[in-house]
């Protein structure tokens, strides 16, 4: 359980991050995906990291600090349609640039819409996840809104095509943060991972 989550700071340099010293988990996927909302839902804030019902909320790197343990970062989106090509590139530059050389990264979350079949741009994006080395786990966003076995269905669809990529198929939850559910299984991943950080660190 998260029992204290605040907002550090928002950038667009990984460079002025806070300082390295804490495990840390980003979010990222397409635009409206669900992202900002998925982190409130984890921090029981509504209020924390600002939501939007148009795409293109987010548009920094917003680091938020977890009962002094661990860092929560919301990503802008990508696959944004009414972007023009500068912005694109310049989103390109600043998120590349904070995956790759962030040293204390330990998980990269992408998230998938549930309700889609597998999209052209997230495959590309966790491609690239992959020849960068960037440890990633998936999420499946926005679960309420369908029936259990359309999810799953869409879930399979995914997980085969990113076997074409990974030799195994990334670690998944399937979340809904208007319902909660996946809560507990992402916080208990999440604070494993913390614990394993904090014992390298000592
Ligand atoms: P950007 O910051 O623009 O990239 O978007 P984002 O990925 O942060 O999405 P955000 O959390 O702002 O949510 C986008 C829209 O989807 C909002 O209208 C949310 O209310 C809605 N939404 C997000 N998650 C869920 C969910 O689990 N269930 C339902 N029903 N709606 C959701
Ligand atoms: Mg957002």
């Amino acid at each position: 359980m998260i029992k204290n989550a605040t907002f550090l700071i928002s950038n667009t340099d990984y460079n002025k991050c806070p300082a390295p010293d804490k495990a840390e988990f980003a979010f990222i996927g397409r635009s409206n995906v669900g992202k900002s909302s998925l982190i409130n839902m984890l921090a029981n804030n509504k209020n924390l990291a600002k939501t939007s019902g148009r795409p293109g909320k987010t548009q920094l790197i917003n680091h938020f600090g977890v009962d002094n343990k661990w860092y929560m970062v919301d990503l802008p989106g990508y696959g944004f349609a009414k972007v023009s090509k500068s912005l694109k590139a310049d989103w390109e530059g600043m998120i590349k640039d904070y995956l790759v050389n962030r040293e204390n990264l330990v998980a990269l979350f992408v998230l998938i819409d549930s309700r889609l079949e597998p999209q052209k741009i997230d495959l590309e994006f966790i491609t690239w996840c992959g020849e960068s080395n960037i440890p990633i786990v998936l999420l499946f966003t926005k679960a309420d809104k369908q029936s259990r076995p359309k999810t799953q269905s869409t879930v399979a669809k995914f997980l085969k095509a990113s076997k074409a990529i990974f030799e195994e198929a990334p670690l998944y939850f399937i979340t809904s943060a208007e319902s909660g559910d996946g809560k507990i299984e992402v916080v208990n991943f999440i604070e494993e991972q913390v614990e394993e950080f904090q014992n390298q660190e000592n």
